[in-house]
């Protein structure tokens, strides 16, 4: 087993100067598609199953021939899977073997404060903390990794996140495509040096420019011709993905950050920014044995030479194989909208300076930003108020709705159902609102492209 490497220490740190690799050499699609590991509870009871997972060091092939040294729950770097079940409590003991503090946040989770895994709620270097998943809330595809705070960025970027699958009966009964051709897929980009080690700077989005799927460079997958569900998380520090198959083709999206959309809809781009989640269903019964074609990413968002950044995904279409699975007209209800009781106005601006601003000031632990009553409903006004550069934004503890962006309401579509993190390009302003119920205590806010909340774009609100 690899030992980890005390901080500062030349193993896995890139050499001041090294070099980057060159990806433009490297030979596309030569290697199938990893499937994510699904992790096994040490216990399972009716009501609650329970794991231990170890946050260590360990070293991976992200480019055929070079050894990558990363950070990993149990020595995945291709985010590992949790299944849970709506209705049994998901325990997670966290060790960390790392060489720095961690806190393991449930993204898009409704958990108490104790299980938040806030920024300040560290869990130093050899020491544990239990974390307690009450799963009450409707399915939905959220993922977990490190938010201490300024590390969060760095120690995510060298692969500190995992996947959680949450379902209930809501979504089992609906006939989608499942078993061998339900595939979470989690898509990021990276930057290695020569020697296939990773380059973390904060905030230098721009020089990511290979694009990793499930953890490795340009991969394929076979596929049967019939209908494929993809479950895509896009776990990228900084970089919004918009994503399109090389023929230009549609495929329909069923589900976003907070589960399965009221309707499918069908679209032919999905953009996806840093923390953001979906569920499309593909469909390879319209494409002959033999055919391949590519899920790309088509826009260089910060920019990049397209040809480096824009090829993901190799899909390589088989024989046709026996489908009954549908997409329902109707997937879900959606819950209702009551009237908010108050409304807020938040501005995030990146600072000349790089500091990280909600509402002009950066993240200060203990400082109380919003007062939220328990259980009422608020209506918030986010703007981006950088003219240049994007945001988004994502809050603990609820799902949420986005209502009205740019000032059109938001009926249909990818941004119609539960979310829990949305995207403002420069000037925009979205409007969400949310119910604060459930647990009392103090959460975040903030941008989730991650680099940016560790230069300050953070703020807290208390429920209670
Ligand atoms: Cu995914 Cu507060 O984060
Ligand atoms: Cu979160
Ligand atoms: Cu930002």
């Amino acid at each position: 087993e690899a030992g980890a490497a005390a901080p500062g220490e030349a193993a896995g740190e890139a050499a001041a100067g090294a070099a980057d690799l060159d990806v433009s050499a490297l030979v596309k699609f030569t290697r199938p598609l990893p499937a994510l590991p699904v992790l096994s509870p040490r216990r399972r009871t009716a009501r609650a199953e329970t794991y231990e997972l170890r946050q260590r060091e360990t070293e991976c092939e992200i480019v055929p021939g070079l050894k990558t040294r990363v950070r990993t729950f149990d020595g995945c770097f291709a985010p590992p899977v949790i299944k849970a079940v709506r209705g049994r409590r998901t325990v997670i003991r966290q060790v960390n073997e790392l060489t720095v503090p961690t806190s393991v946040h449930l993204h898009g989770g409704h958990v108490p404060e104790s299980s938040d895994g806030g920024p300040m709620d560290l869990v130093q270097p050899g020491a544990s903390r239990t974390y307690t998943y009450p799963n009450e809330q409707a399915h939905a595809n959220l993922w977990f990794h490190d938010h201490a705070h300024h590390q969060e960025s760095e120690t995510v970027f060298r692969g500190l996140t995992g996947l959680y699958l949450l379902t209930d009966e809501t979504e089992q009964r609906l006939p989608l495509p499942s078993g061998a051709y339900d595939v979470p897929i989690a898509i990021r980009d990276i930057r290695l040096d020569e020697a296939g080690q990773i380059v973390y700077a904060m905030n230098d989005g721009k020089d990511r420019n290979l694009m990793l799927a499930n953890g490795v460079a340009y991969p394929y997958l076979a596929v049967a011709a019939r209908k494929y569900r993809f479950r895509i998380v896009n776990t990228s520090n900084l970089r919004t993905l918009d994503l399109r198959l090389s023929d230009g083709s549609s495929y329909v999206q069923i589900g976003s950050d907070g589960g399965l959309l009221a309707k499918p809809f069908t679209t032919a781009s999905l953009t996806l920014s840093s923390g953001e989640r979906a569920d499309i269903v593909v469909d390879f019964a319209r494409y002959a044995a033999g055919t391949r074609l590519v899920l790309k990413n088509a826009v260089a968002s910060p920019p990049g030479p397209e040809d480096q950044i824009g090829d993901l995904l190799e899909f390589r279409v088989g024989e046709r194989a026996e489908d009954r699975s549908r997409i329902p007209d109707t997937l879900r209800s959606l819950p209702p909208l009551p009237a908010p009781d108050r409304t807020r106005e938040i501005e995030l601006l990146m600072g000349a300076d790089g500091i990280g601003l909600i509402d002009g000031k950066a993240y200060e632990e203990g400082r109380v930003d919003a007062e939220i009553p328990f259980g009422s409903t608020e209506l918030w006004s986010i703007r981006n108020a950088n003219d240049r550069g994007s945001h988004n934004f994502h809050v603990h503890l609820v799902q949420f709705r986005v209502v009205e962006r740019n000032g059109q309401p938001v009926t249909a579509g990818p941004e119609s159902g539960l979310k829990d993190t949305v995207r403002l390009a420069p000037g925009e302003t979205v409007k969400v609102q949310a119910t604060f119920g459930g647990y009392r205590g103090d959460f975040v806010y903030h941008c989730h492209m991650i680099d940016h909340a560790a230069m300050g774009m953070m703020a807290t609100m208390r429920v209670g």
